[in-house]
């Protein structure tokens, strides 16, 4: 398994340059000055799932559940569960940060699991004094290597929560909270509002506490089940669009059959306002560069298209049953290491891989619709961490496809991936009619579908820019 650039993806990491002022904005811009609705409309169906809907994982969300175990004669003691339920979207550094609104004059006497980053004017207390006063507390999860008496199960890790299709046993997350001065009977309570999971990034957006059937739970010797006293849940959805107004992410081309390499559009990512660094910088020797800042401000490699991750994907060999294509995702971002990064690939032919080398797989298999997606990710302690830019920065993999011979072919961009998602984020695709071509099929070698597809919204952005 080799772990340098491959010499074909080398030539496009050249410096932005003179190519600063060129900026070619993420089309979902010019959406814009259509008025929201439209621009909702249209980005949604195009690059990025709508607000709170991703059709690759339609039930993908983050649930918080409040189980409330005890009554205290001031208020109450919950165990606040987070579940990700997103098959491919995870929690990274520096993990979760969830914030609420008290309906009241709660206090939170004290966590174990978890702790909230400001106390809050607590002057009015005597005596015991709370480990928060706030109306509207933050809170974060424990790093690793707490004290066994500030645990709980499921906690302190430091907020990373792995995704449901990568590993459900990590994708749970747990605190318990103390309450004063609330409700103390399930009629008294008022439940807490406005959650909002600030961390790992912007992009999610929480729905109203609801008061569920109380969880109940199994004795660890199974024989006796116990009850939550009352409990509610909250859900959290994510919006690529709601994250960043450009991707965060994008793919490249290239072919055994043509040697022209399809690059990254240029500043796919956004060039505006974007720093970056060139590869053979002097500066990068500089003690304490690659060191992660608090406000995770990246620290990019100079690339055209000024992304911090792209995707490769080569068309590598064409045997009589089967076809192997090369994936190498790389990294440009020097200030980060991408743990338990996960990338997504919608292709026809992704129902029926053979063989994968060096990376996890898994379908992800939606009812009713066409099984053409899959996840892929890092094998643990293997290559599951995506080191930060330069010449470790990046993992690759090969993929086996049994071929179905009446759909197989290498024309019109077919072997190429329809879309791309990386930890969770749809990524910018190269223009159709930049695909590596077979040679002698010059003008059909655009898939028409895509073609047919921009030349309409060409149309109807001109109609309506009228
Ligand atoms: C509440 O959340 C739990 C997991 O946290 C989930 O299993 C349950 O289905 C949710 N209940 C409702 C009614 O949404
Ligand atoms: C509150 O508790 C009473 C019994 O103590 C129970 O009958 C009722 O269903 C509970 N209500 C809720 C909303 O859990
Ligand atoms: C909800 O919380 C956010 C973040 O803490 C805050 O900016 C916003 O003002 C709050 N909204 C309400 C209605 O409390
Ligand atoms: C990435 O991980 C490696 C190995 O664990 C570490 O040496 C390096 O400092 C990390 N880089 C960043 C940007 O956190
Ligand atoms: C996709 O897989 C699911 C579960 O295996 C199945 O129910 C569904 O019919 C499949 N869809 C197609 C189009 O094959
Ligand atoms: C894989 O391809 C073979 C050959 O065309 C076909 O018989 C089989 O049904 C395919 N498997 C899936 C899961 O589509
Ligand atoms: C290779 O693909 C490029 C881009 O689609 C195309 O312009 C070129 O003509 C192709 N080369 C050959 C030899 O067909």
């Amino acid at each position: 398994m080799e772990l340098k650039n491959p010499s074909h993806q080398r030539q496009e990491e050249n410096s932005m340059g003179s190519e600063r002022s060129v900026i070619r904005k993420h089309p979902c811009f010019l959406f814009r000055k259509l008025g929201f609705i439209m621009s909702v409309f249209l980005c949604g169906m195009m690059f990025h799932p709508a607000v709170g809907y991703d059709p690759l994982d339609p039930t993908g969300n983050i649930t918080f559940k409040w189980d409330v175990i005890s009554w205290t004669p001031d208020g109450y003691v919950a165990v606040v569960t987070m579940n990700n339920f997103q098959m491919y979207r995870h929690i990274m550094n520096p993990g979760w940060t969830l914030g609420w609104t008290w309906a009241k004059k709660e206090v939170i006497w004290s966590m174990v699991g978890a702790q909230t980053t400001e106390q809050g004017d607590c002057s009015k207390f005597k005596g015991n004094i709370p480990h928060c006063c706030k109306k509207t507390p933050t809170v974060v999860d424990l790093l690793p290597g707490v004290p066994y008496n500030q645990q709980i199960a499921n906690c302190c890790k430091g907020g990373v929560v792995s995704s449901w299709g990568q590993d459900p046993a990590g994708s749970v997350s747990s605190f318990q909270v103390s309450v004063g001065l609330a409700g103390t009977s399930n009629k008294t309570v008022k439940l807490p509002k406005n959650f909002t999971l600030l961390g790992p990034g912007p992009g999610y957006t929480c729905g109203p506490a609801k008061i569920v059937p109380s969880t109940t739970f199994l004795t660890p010797d199974k024989r006796r089940k116990t009850q939550a006293l009352m409990t509610w849940n909250v859900t959290c959805t994510y919006s690529q669009f709601l994250a960043s107004k450009n991707p965060p992410c994008c793919v490249s081309f290239s072919s055994f059959y043509n040697t022209t390499i399809t690059p990254c559009p240029k500043c796919a990512c956004g060039c505006r306002n974007k720093n970056c660094i060139k590869s053979d910088s002097k500066l990068l020797t500089a003690a304490g560069i690659n060191t992660p800042r608090k406000d995770n401000a990246p620290l990019l490699q100079c690339t055209h298209h000024m992304c911090p991750i792209r995707v490769h994907w080569h068309v590598k060999l064409n045997y009589k049953d089967y076809w192997r294509a090369k994936v190498a995702i790389t990294n440009f971002n020097y200030r980060l290491n991408y743990t338990q990064w996960t990338l997504v690939i919608q292709h026809p032919n992704l129902n029926n891989v053979t063989q994968l080398f060096s990376f996890d797989y898994k379908p992800l298999v939606s009812y009713g619709s066409i099984n053409d997606t899959g996840m892929f990710y890092g094998m643990k302690y293997y290559n599951d961490l995506l080191m930060e830019a330069g010449p470790l920065g990046n993992v690759q993999s090969e993929v086996l496809f049994q071929k179905e011979q009446d759909t197989f072919t290498l024309k019109q961009g077919w072997a190429f991936p329809r879309k791309v998602y990386f930890n969770g984020d749809e990524c910018a695709m190269p223009p159709p009619d930049s695909y590596p071509h077979l040679p002698n099929s010059a003008h059909v070698s655009v898939p028409v579908m895509l073609k047919t597809f921009a030349t309409s919204v060409l149309l109807l952005m001109v109609m309506v820019l009228a």
